[in-house]
């Protein structure tokens, strides 16, 4: 077999065998088939897309180039283990609010999260902006801390799936990252590899997102959801919407703040409007993995048990347990409002300027563009241009107006928290340009404000 000839069936538009696909992968972690011959192929696949069975036997042998786990031993009898992925996005911490919330409710929680790329943010960097949160445990660590605390997040381990490692940094240098059947191939290998028994995909859609609008969300939900049933793994897409950051911080510290006022809200404030759109996906979120891990089948029950999971603060005292068991520093610190210690991650949150960015005329916030909101953080230093860049991780912003609010002139839309003067002169033109005022209609702005932020759920 020549990589030659399997580039050039490909180019011409003729179906690859298994036999094909399985030589390419081999060869290819095997540094046998060198790069330009990988772009080449990568190329054709994304001009002339992939067959059903090419998709499957790409995803398969993707996912068998390294370890699969084997996560029985922590399973408990009667209950399934749920992968949660999201496609990523602007201000989302939708993964570190679930979590502890879903893991609070009996459901067992073993994942592994990656670092964050180019306008997006990870999960894995928000965690280390915890002082002494260890992302790099072992697989045999996290499974143990599974069994003791009933979850453990940690950073995508370079032991599952390698092809994908190798193929992403590819593709990120050949212009083929946007390719429907590459990112799903890309994400189910990784989450076939995992050893969870089922799969749940946050497919985000808007101008933060691979996806840009909703056919393509609802294409790559379909391709998703089949190859993970096909593979005897129940799957489902949540689609939802990123057309502006999710919640009012942008940031890794600060995101974690968010995180812990979320999951220290009371009744009130979850019903509110403030913090509508993040309430909302979460709690479809984790309304699904509960009912996925077999723990509870009725949604609009799943949503009750939430709410209280968090007004008795059981999910923020799960959060806590998880950083404390992967070494995260913790203070205590004395809560007027509850009258008692309560416990405190410690932040790399050191931050020298703070600037308020206003409103230049009355009106209407129409848009907050999200992937310019994402690039303006990567400016500031608060997201990795190249892989091996250095995050800053108290960097970011703070929104107090969102889509749909109303603005007077000069009124503070956000807040811009920096370290260096430089940079923040780079995010200004991205922060300007993302936010459009308007003097619309009031119902359009009431219909703005009030769009859903879940979208569709597909399988
Ligand atoms: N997330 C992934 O894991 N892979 C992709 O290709 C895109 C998003």
């Amino acid at each position: 077999m020549r990589m030659y000839d399997i580039i050039e069936k490909k180019r011409d538009g003729i179906e690859l065998t298994k036999s094909e696909i399985d030589f390419v992968i081999k060869g290819y972690c095997n540094d046998e088939i060198p790069d330009y011959q990988m772009s080449a192929l990568l190329m054709a696949i994304y001009l002339n897309k992939l067959t059903k069975s090419e998709l499957l036997y790409l995803t398969d042998a993707m996912a068998k180039s390294a370890k699969i786990l084997d996560l029985s031993d922590i399973k408990e009898e009667g209950k399934y283990i749920v992968d949660k992925h999201s496609t990523g996005g602007i201000g989302d911490k939708v993964t570190l609010i679930v979590l502890p919330i879903v893991a609070s409710l009996g459901v067992t929680v073993f994942k592994m999260s990656g670092k964050g790329l180019g306008f997006t943010g990870g999960t894995a960097d928000k965690l280390e902006s915890i002082k002494g949160y260890d992302i790099n445990i072992s697989l045999e660590q996290a499974c143990h801390q599974v069994q003791d605390i009933g979850v453990s997040l940690i950073s995508q381990s370079p032991e599952i799936a390698i092809a994908d490692k190798k193929l992403y940094a590819l593709r990120d240098i050949t212009a083929t990252v946007e390719s429907i059947d590459l990112i799903a191939s890309s994400i189910m290998s990784k989450k076939l590899a995992s050893g969870a028994d089922k799969i749940l995909i946050d497919v985000t859609v808007g101008n933060g997102a691979f996806m840009k609008n909703i056919e393509e969300a609802r294409k790559l939900s379909e391709t998703l959801v089949e190859i993970g049933n096909l593979a005897g793994k129940e799957t489902k897409a949540i689609i939802t919407d990123m057309n502006e950051p999710l919640g009012r911080n942008v940031g890794n510290a600060l995101e974690i703040k968010e995180v812990i006022s979320f999951l220290l809200s009371d009744e009130t404030t979850l019903l509110s409007e403030e913090i509508k759109d993040l309430k909302d996906v979460v709690f479809e979120i984790a309304a699904y993995m509960i009912k996925m891990a077999g723990c509870g089948d009725d949604i609009e029950k799943n949503k009750i048990k939430i709410m209280e999971a968090i007004t008795s603060r059981k999910a923020y005292d799960k959060f806590i347990e998880l950083i404390k068991a992967q070494g995260g520093h913790i203070y205590e610190v004395y809560m007027d409002w509850i009258g008692m210690n309560l416990d405190m991650p410690v932040l790399e949150d050191n931050i020298k300027y703070m600037k308020e960015i206003h409103a230049q005329k009355e009106g209407y916030i129409v848009s907050i563009d999200s992937k310019k909101i994402g690039e303006a953080l990567v400016c500031l230093g608060g997201g990795r241009q190249k892989k091996d860049d250095i995050i800053d991780y108290a960097v970011g912003f703070e929104f107090n107006k969102k889509v749909g609010d109303k603005v007077k002139e000069e009124e503070t839309i956000l807040k811009v928290l920096y370290n260096d003067k430089e940079k923040f002169d780079l995010a200004f033109d991205y922060i300007q340009d993302a936010i459009v005022i308007d003097n619309i209609d009031e119902n359009l702005a009431l219909a703005l404000k009030s769009k859903p932020h879940v979208l569709d759920i597909i399988g």
